[in-house]
């Protein structure tokens, strides 16, 4: 069952020679299905790091991280794998699309890692594409593709699975003041309509009105933003 993400007490240090990096900082936080959360904090602060930990990308040095109540430290190199294509579903700073694919595939390619596609697999895909004003772009390639469709397309793709959780690190950095408002509904509407957890790191102020609650990360430190900042 989807009960969302739980970090107790998360550190990660980066260990380089004998020089070390504190990324985390004893990291505690909980985000429950429907709950939209917003990550803010300066450059090198952690927030990528934070959400590689919690989208299971990356092992914490110390403390617990939660996936639906499944604690990630006992799981195999597989399971992990498994639980990322299952129930996470990521849209990166870039996104990190197949070259050799147009964008109705890029789509597909999700259910045939885990599985196989259904005509409604198809149909869900057309739709998702259509409501990120992609239908006019099917079947082209990355490559003949802007750098916010692009991401729009990523941001398609992160839905197609429906996963339990969202993570998105600064989703509308490519994009424009109008597509930047669109895309973070989008996400707001798929976390409140499908009862997803996400979390979104921006550097955007004017896209935290779509969230529910705001942290401040700060030296591997985060910290919740008191309301009246929101
Ligand atoms: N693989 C790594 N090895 C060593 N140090 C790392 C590694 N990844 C990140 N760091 C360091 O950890 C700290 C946090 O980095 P992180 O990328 O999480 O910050 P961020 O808040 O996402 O920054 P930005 O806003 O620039 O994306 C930084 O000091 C960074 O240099
Ligand atoms: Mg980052």
């Amino acid at each position: 069952m989807a009960t969302g993400l739980k970090l107790n007490n998360v550190s990660k240090v980066y260990q380089e020679g004998n020089h070390h990096v504190t990324a985390l900082d004893d990291v505690s936080l909980s985000v429950k299905p429907g709950e939209f959360v917003a990550v803010v904090g300066p450059s090198g602060s952690g927030k990528s790091t934070f959400l590689s930990i919690a989208g299971a990308l990356l092992q914490a040095t110390s403390g617990v991280v939660e996936i639906n109540g499944q604690d990630l430290s006992g799981l195999s190199a597989k399971a992990l794998s498994n639980l990322r294509v299952q129930e996470i579903g990521f849209i990166l700073q870039t996104s990190n699309l197949i070259p050799y694919l147009n964008v109705f595939d890029q789509l597909l390619l999700v259910k045939k890692m885990s599985g196989s596609v259904s005509k409604s697999d198809k149909t869900y895909a057309n739709e998702l594409l259509e409501s990120l004003g992609l239908d006019e772009r099917l079947k082209n390639f990355p490559d003949q593709l802007s750098g916010g469709e692009r991401q729009r397309t990523a941001i398609a793709r992160a839905f197609m699975n429906n996963p339990s959780m969202i993570l998105a690190d600064e989703p509308t950095a490519s994009l424009d003041t109008s597509r930047s408002h669109e895309v973070v509904q989008l996400i707001s509407k798929e976390v409140k309509s499908r009862n997803k957890a996400a979390i979104m790191v921006t550097h955007d102020e004017r896209m935290l009105q779509y969230c529910d609650n705001v942290y401040r990360m700060e030296d591997g430190r985060l910290q919740k933003e008191s309301p009246t900042h929101v």
